[in-house]
């Protein structure tokens, strides 16, 4: 009987729980945007010496035949259409970023292209990985000069040595792989080392908001049914038990039917509940 308040509190809670949904789902729903241009690298190290050559891609949706691609050195548009460019041997002043677009895309990320002078060089894809990414090491030397007894370094420790010369693989990068790298090797007969380079890994904390969004959002929906059901079922449940009293008093005791009328309209009273819920 004193439960004639209990659906306003839960249609409350619902409402509460749908703009909870909402506002989770409100990152998931992409701008309606152009999607961005890819911009890559051939091959793909972000730091290169004197005189390498480096072709850049664009990768965006294209009208074949139809060379609109435009490319941007530091902030700067290059004449260049295609959807390739490439640099042949390198100068300093070919440092910093590139970006490009195409028609139908907007501006790539930009990519930074280090350029420097030196003997040898520990090359890299990139500065920053993620978990799990896999990723390559070169030990390059300039205008590819024969390298021998290459050794590649990690936080000063050797990691690998070989009389000819390899790549460093790293098939799945971990938290460890940060730090400083460098590799030494055999020109002619000197001996040379690279500089270091400072590699960070990040943990992928992208997957885990993508999947706790993922989670909240299947709690709501479960949270919002069960209170659309506990609802439903609590009012069904009234209007039953009370149509079924009413029916046993009416019969058995007519007097006590008007006492219930009574107990009613003052429990609605005492809690300030619209009166319409009567009706229900
Ligand atoms: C760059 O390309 C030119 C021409 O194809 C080639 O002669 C030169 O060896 C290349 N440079 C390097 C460092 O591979
Ligand atoms: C990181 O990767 C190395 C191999 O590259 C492996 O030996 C090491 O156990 C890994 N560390 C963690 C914490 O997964």
């Amino acid at each position: 009987m004193g439960e004639s308040w209990v659906p306003q509190p839960v249609t409350t809670f619902s409402s509460v729980l749908l703009w909870a949904g909402l506002l989770c789902l409100a990152p998931a729903v992409k701008s309606n945007g152009p999607p961005k241009a890819l911009l890559t690298l051939e091959p793909p190290w972000v730091n290169v010496l004197r005189e390498d050559n480096v072709t850049l891609k664009c990768e965006g949706l294209q009208t074949p035949g139809h060379d609109s691609t435009e490319w941007f050195h530091n902030g700067s548009p290059i004449s260049i259409n295609q959807e390739s460019y490439t640099i042949p041997a390198l100068n300093l002043k070919d440092s910093g970023e590139y970006q490009c677009r195409t028609e139908q895309t907007s501006l790539s990320n930009p990519v930074r292209l280090q350029v420097t002078s030196d003997w040898l060089l520990l090359q890299v894809e990139s500065l920053v990985f993620m978990e799990g990414d896999s990723t390559m090491l070169r030990c390059h030397s300039w205008k590819s000069k024969p390298l021998y007894k290459v050794t590649y370094y990690h936080n000063d420790k050797a990691l690998k040595y070989g009389y000819h010369y390899f790549d460093y693989i790293i098939p799945q990068v971990n938290l460890t792989h940060s730090g400083s790298y460098y590799c030494a090797g055999q020109m002619g007969r000197v001996l040379h080392t690279s500089k270091s380079v400072m590699i960070t890994v990040q943990e992928g904390n992208r997957h885990i908001i993508r999947g706790l969004t993922i989670i909240l959002a299947q709690v709501v929906v479960i949270a919002l049914i069960a209170a659309v059901a506990v609802y439903y079922y609590k009012r069904h449940r009234k209007t039953v038990s009370i149509s079924e009293e009413i029916k046993k008093k009416e019969v058995e005791n007519p007097v006590s039917y008007s006492l219930l009328k009574y107990t009613d309209t003052y429990k609605e009273e005492e809690c300030g509940c619209p009166s319409y819920q009567n009706h229900l």
